[in-house]
């Protein structure tokens, strides 16, 4: 989709369709006569060959309340402009924003919107449908900020579809070595540092945590590890951010099975690493002056006949011994070797998204990625960075008496607590082994994967996340 900018007024523009924001206290000209628009958020309404204005259709789409919209809202509203549009074969496509919604915040905003909107799960399928793609997509407006947010917007927009495509792939067309190679590619195309370890390497330094669980695939596993370098180092002050995400490409729950219900959608347990591979290829193009390293443990979670076995004792790179009572906690056990050597390669601070716990999803829902932390200024940091992206994320607990339900007789500790607080018990496992490091985790089971359809964005991958770790380094 081509993007544009446009700084005519609104009733010059020729276009297939203009888009026009209404609001609860102001609906605009052309729209108002009808009286069947409202304003009200998300309300649409389509009048052609509109009076007064070159466009052949004009598309109105309701903010809401005037002083209650947010750049959030924007986003919304023109991905849901954009799908409404789509459905009628319209391929261009322009968006009039006033001047007080011409802010580069706004601007990107939209972009992304329209970006996101756009995108079909349906690479897989050889009728695609009637409907053409959208062409082109065009900002009307008259600011002087707009140029950095449609740069930024485009950057993000981009980012977080290929973070939906790697997600949306099948498990057999996208095992961990392929996952790596597409990691491989996003960072020779972006000027970024790339290294994939394989199994050797790993068995070398110890890494039994992560190499237990993809011992039940014939999927050779691999840790990926990108980095980005800004061009002053002394800059950063020190600091260095690790992006570790769990990259378990299909998560059958080993020998402790999963029922087959629903089992299909196991091939969304990469999300969290998916995600930092579309956060580097946005902080690769919007350069901050941090040093960036994403590392993805990838490993197929299956039950073949040389799968972990519950009751398995493993040595984590970190020293310390797990005893996997349930082969279907594999999240945890892969991401604790990777945290560990993030923290080896220099990470100074840690986030790790991950598709963690189906408890998370009983807390919150679809709605709010869960959020633990063991540092309050990394926390405020992640949750300015997601409130400006437009990302809902709740602050969830790990207090110290979590940790109780982390005791085993025969390990240092088990990879399950009991039945109840089962998101916090996964996060208080993680927790130890980010040590003295400060650190976020992010359990996005629930916000990953869209199982409907929204007005705004097509069902599937969300691609949740990458906004967020993207705004997080840039604005360190
Ligand atoms: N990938 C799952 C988490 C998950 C479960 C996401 C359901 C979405 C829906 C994870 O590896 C897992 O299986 N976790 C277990 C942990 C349990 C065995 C302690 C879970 O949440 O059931
Ligand atoms: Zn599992
Ligand atoms: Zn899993």
């Amino acid at each position: 989709m081509e993007i544009g900018l446009e700084r005519a007024a609104a009733a010059a523009i020729e276009t297939e369709a203009l888009v026009v924001l209404g609001f609860l206290e102001h609906v605009p000209e052309p729209v108002r006569d009808l009286g069947e628009f409202s304003g009200k958020a998300l309300e649409t309404t389509l009048v052609h060959r509109p009076a007064g204005f070159l466009a052949k259709r004009l598309f109105a789409i309701g903010g809401g309340r005037l002083s209650e919209f947010t750049s959030a809202d924007l986003r919304k509203a023109a991905g849901t402009a954009v799908r409404a549009l789509k459905a009628k074969a319209v391929t261009r496509i322009a968006l009039s924003l006033d001047p007080g919604y011409g802010s580069a915040e706004f601007v990107a905003a939209a972009v992304e919107g329209a970006i996101l909107g756009a995108f079909e799960p349906d690479l897989h399928k050889t009728q695609k449908g009637d409907k053409p793609p959208v062409a082109s997509f065009t900002i009307v407006t008259a600011s002087e900020d707009a140029e950095a947010g449609i740069a930024r917007g485009r950057i993000l927009g981009e980012a977080q579809n290929l973070t939906r495509t790697l997600v949306n792939e099948p498990a057999n067309l996208l095992p961990p070595m392929a996952l790596a190679a597409r990691a491989e590619a996003m960072a020779r195309a972006q000027g970024l540092e790339c290294e994939v370890l394989d199994q050797d390497r790993m068995k070398q330094l110890g890494m039994g945590s992560l190499l237990g669980v993809a011992m039940g695939s014939a999927e050779p596993p691999a840790l990926i590890v990108i980095r980005y370098r800004p061009a002053d180092p002394a800059a950063s002050n020190g600091a260095h951010l690790g992006l570790v995400g769990k990259g378990v490409t299909f998560d059958t729950g080993g020998v402790s099975i999963k029922p087959a219900e629903g089992m299909e959608k196991m091939k969304y347990d990469m999300a969290g690493g998916a995600a930092m591979i579309g956060a580097m290829q946005a902080i690769a193009q919007l350069k901050p002056s941090i040093p960036v390293t994403a590392l993805i443990p990838a490993v197929e979670n299956m039950c073949g006949s040389r799968a972990q076995r519950p009751g398995d004792i493993v040595t984590s790179l970190s020293g310390k011994t797990i005893e996997v009572l349930n082969t279907d906690a594999e999240g945890r056990l892969i991401l604790a070797d990777a945290m560990t050597y993030a923290r080896r390669l220099g990470c100074t601070h840690l986030v790790d998204a991950a598709t963690l716990t189906g408890a998370i999803v009983v807390a919150l829902g679809h709605v709010n990625v869960g959020v633990f932390a063991n540092d309050d200024a990394l926390l405020t940091k992640l949750l300015a960075a997601a409130k400006a992206e437009g990302e809902k994320m709740w602050h969830m607990p790990l207090d110290e008496e979590y940790k109780d339900q982390l005791k085993s007789a025969f390990a240092d500790l088990p990879n399950i607590g009991t039945r109840w607080g089962g998101a916090v018990t996964a996060a208080m496992f993680l927790k130890q082994f980010a040590d003295d490091t400060p650190w976020v985790h992010l359990d996005i089971a629930g916000t990953a994967w869209l199982d409907e359809e929204k007005p705004h964005l097509a069902k599937g991958p969300s691609g949740v996340g990458v906004r967020t770790f993207a705004y997080l380094a840039a604005n360190w």
